[in-house]
């Protein structure tokens, strides 16, 4: 069991690429947190730099009370899953799961408990025999992860560990790696750059963009309350909705106004919206936050404007309007019995309960 922290921590690839600026970020034992950006962002730099397989350019990282800036990575106590999980195709299922316990001259019966004991939890204990080649890819992947589980680690490194499946056994394998840590306690960095892995798996979740953490938070938290505009977008799907908007005062009460409606906003919310008076913001609702009026309930009605529909996506459960608003593009996830129809007007109305707005210099959350 373990803590790591970060303090400060930079990394200068020669002298200039500057793939992780000043992190800091406290993780808790047992925790699972995932770091979740777009490709580039600086996520398998930062878990290669707990890993100790990369050098820290500046700032302090700590396994435990341990400072390990300068430890090797074989005596940090952790235990990697990488992306591509390079199984050794000459050795059996056993073999591979043994092979580091091996290197680190473990006697025989301790390695082959550890390795039954890792099969036995990951549901692999037939495949024992079999050379990687004749495992489907998700059995390959158990393998990958039974190699970490059977160093018994303090701290557990995922990078990507699920891109190389397919859609369905993804979803699988999340929920397996999900159970597993509850099961095993370890902590645990999971680095992934698709946000529903980072929201059903993360305990707490840091978004990262050009090296920069944007947020740290519960799902719900970063979800509910993201910080700016990045976060806003990247956390959910289809992704926030971005309008230009002015803030106007009316007939005592403070609107949003955009090219295609003005929409009340609610009296909660005027004490940080206020000051914005006759400026311009960036209005963010959630495709979700919008209803088709028809489905709407009574209470929110007055929140209504009016689009012209452009496509309709269904999607069985659901359906995805993308709907033209005065200038603006917006996507709305309505109920699946609507009667949108490509190229005709309908009312929708918006959740504005659930608004956001953002500085538009800053891109920063006004509330
Ligand atoms: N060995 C290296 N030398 C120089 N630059 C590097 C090196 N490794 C990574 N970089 C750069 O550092 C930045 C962060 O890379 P990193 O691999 O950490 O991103 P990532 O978030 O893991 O991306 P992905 O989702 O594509 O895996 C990128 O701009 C990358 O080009
Ligand atoms: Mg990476």
């Amino acid at each position: 069991m373990a803590t790591v922290n970060l303090e400060h921590v930079t990394k200068i690839y020669e002298g200039k690429v500057e793939a992780v600026k000043d992190a800091t970020l406290d993780i808790k034992d047992k925790e699972f947190i995932v770091l979740v950006g777009p490709s580039g962002c600086g996520k398998t730099t930062t878990l290669r730099m707990v890993a100790g397989l990369e050098e820290i350019t500046k700032g302090t990282i700590r396994i435990g009370d341990r400072v390990v800036n300068d430890v090797e990575p074989k005596d940090r106590d952790i235990a990697m899953v990488f992306q591509n999980y390079a199984l050794y195709p000459h050795m059996t299922v056993y073999q591979n799961m043994a092979f580091g316990l091996k290197l680190r001259k473990f006697p025989k019966h301790e390695i082959e408990s550890r390795v039954r004991e890792a099969a036995r939890i990951l549901n692999i204990e037939e495949l024992l025999d079999r050379k990687p080649k004749q495992l489907s890819g998700g059995q390959r992947q158990r393998v990958a992860v039974g190699r970490a589980i059977v160093r018994n680690p303090k701290v557990f490194l995922f990078d990507e560990p699920l891109s190389n499946l397919d859609a369905k056994l993804r979803v699988q394998m999340r929920a397996e790696l999900k159970k597993l840590h509850q099961r095993l306690e370890t902590t645990a960095i999971y680095v992934t750059h698709d946000q529903v892995e980072a929201m059903t798996m993360g305990d707490r979740i840091v978004i990262l963009r050009d090296g920069v953490i944007q947020q740290v938070g519960t799902p719900l938290e970063v979800y509910l309350h993201p910080g700016n505009r990045f976060v806003a977008g990247f956390i959910g799907s289809p992704p926030m909705n971005f309008i230009p908007a002015t803030v106007i005062s009316k007939n005592s009460a403070f609107w949003v106004k955009t090219s295609g409606f003005e929409l009340k906003i609610p009296e909660d919310k005027v004490e940080k919206l206020g000051p914005y008076k006759d400026k311009e913001i960036i209005f963010g609702i959630r495709p979700e936050n919008i209803y088709d009026k028809m489905f709407a309930v009574a209470a929110q009605k007055e929140n209504t404007f009016k689009v012209k529909v452009d496509v309709v996506e269904p999607m069985g459960n659901e359906a995805y309007l993308h709907v033209l608003s005065g200038s603006d593009l917006i996507t709305a996830r309505v109920d699946f019995r609507t009667k949108a129809s490509p190229g005709e007007e309908m009312d929708l109305v918006a959740d504005m309960n659930l608004m956001h707005a953002f500085d538009k210099q800053t891109e920063k959350a006004i509330m």
